[in-house]
């Protein structure tokens, strides 16, 4: 078996994120909007450090203007996705970027997306669920409209309710509105911390969030008592190792801090994050893990295990997941 075809589950991508650069080039020459400037010779995205990343990925975003966009960039991706072995993903999606949070507008691509992802289960087999996000940049006030969302949309397919964007501002607790109405909305919380910001960060968002993931979590591998922390609470990181390497907070996988984490014990999946804005997928991803940490069949059997049981989506769903991975 190729790491290609061995099956994955990915708990952490970003549906614009994971846009390929042609389709987001395709959408632009269709609708006369000049992004040009986003992108490198070589055709992908072109981008100097995460500021500017943001930057990039927030003008790729612009182009995907009705629900009609999204239901064909998400049956793009999961075709990708299915060819690259993943049978289940969660994937974050910002009402922001739908219909600028207003719930009318929301519904309509939503319905997009969901009809995209069944017909996606049909077709390859695999499951798709969706974590409503808001972007930590547009402030605390410009994330209620979007907990509302999630939370008047929370069901089958919305499963969860998580912040991205920028770490450098405001305070995660600055956004416990959000995650509160969410969660009284039946909604699972992840968020984004110690990517960039550091253990504090993470502390914050257990203490003044109540997640019960983090997405990425590296920050926390130079705090033994977080470390211990994460290990006794049962927190999950969706650690994201190509982006981090891709973004130049560590020079290579084999200096990434995935295994030492795995370790200690904390409970670590792998994910893309945005793909094609980092040159990877789960299929690289799983080879540089090789490569890198010798890591083997059993061990990324291990990793779907931990995965399974962090994912969002209903226990049926598990149990036909868990199916999947056994008999691949
Ligand atoms: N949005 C898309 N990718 C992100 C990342 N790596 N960190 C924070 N927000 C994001
Ligand atoms: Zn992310």
């Amino acid at each position: 078996m190729t790491w290609r075809d061995f099956p994955k589950i990915e708990l952490h991508l970003h549906l614009e994120g994971a846009a390929p650069a042609a389709f987001i080039r395709g959408l632009a020459r269709e609708k006369h909007i000049d992004i040009s400037t986003i992108f490198a010779p070589d055709g992908g995205y072109a981008f100097r450090d995460f500021s500017h990343f943001l930057q990039v990925y927030e003008a790729a975003s612009s182009v995907l203007t009705t629900p009609r966009d999204f239901g064909r960039l998400t049956s793009a991706i999961l075709e990708e996705l299915a060819d690259n072995g993943v049978v289940y993903a969660e994937t974050f999606l910002s009402p922001d970027f739908c219909g600028g949070g207003d719930l009318a507008a929301w519904r309509d691509y939503l319905a997009e997306i969901e009809d995209a992802a069944q017909a996606a289960e049909a077709t390859h087999g695999i499951t798709l669920r969706g974590i409503v996000t808001h972007i930590r940049h547009f402030g605390p006030e410009a994330a209620r409209p979007i907990a509302l969302c999630a939370a008047e949309t929370a069901g089958d397919f919305i499963r969860g309710y998580g912040m991205g964007g920028d770490e450098s501002v405001g305070k995660q607790g600055d956004y416990a509105w959000a995650f509160d109405c969410a969660r009284e909305a039946g909604l699972h919380l992840t968020t984004h911390a110690g990517e960039w910001g550091g253990a504090e960060s993470i502390r914050q968002a257990l203490d003044d969030l109540g997640v019960e993931r983090i997405g990425h979590g590296i920050g926390a591998t130079t705090d033994p008592a977080l470390i211990e922390r994460l290990v006794e609470d049962g927190i999950t990181l969706e650690v994201c190792p190509g982006s981090n390497v891709a973004l130049g907070i560590f020079p290579s996988f084999a200096a990434h801090p995935l295994a030492q984490l795995r370790d200690a014990g904390v409970k670590v999946t792998v994910s893309t994050d945005d793909p094609p804005f980092f040159h990877t997928s789960m299929t690289r991803e799983f080879e540089e893990l090789n490569r890198a940490f010798g890591w083997n069949e059993a061990d990324f059997a291990d990793l779907n295990q931990t995965a399974l049981a962090a994912a969002f989506c209903d226990e049926d769903t598990r149990t036909r997941i868990e199916d999947k991975l056994e008999a691949p």
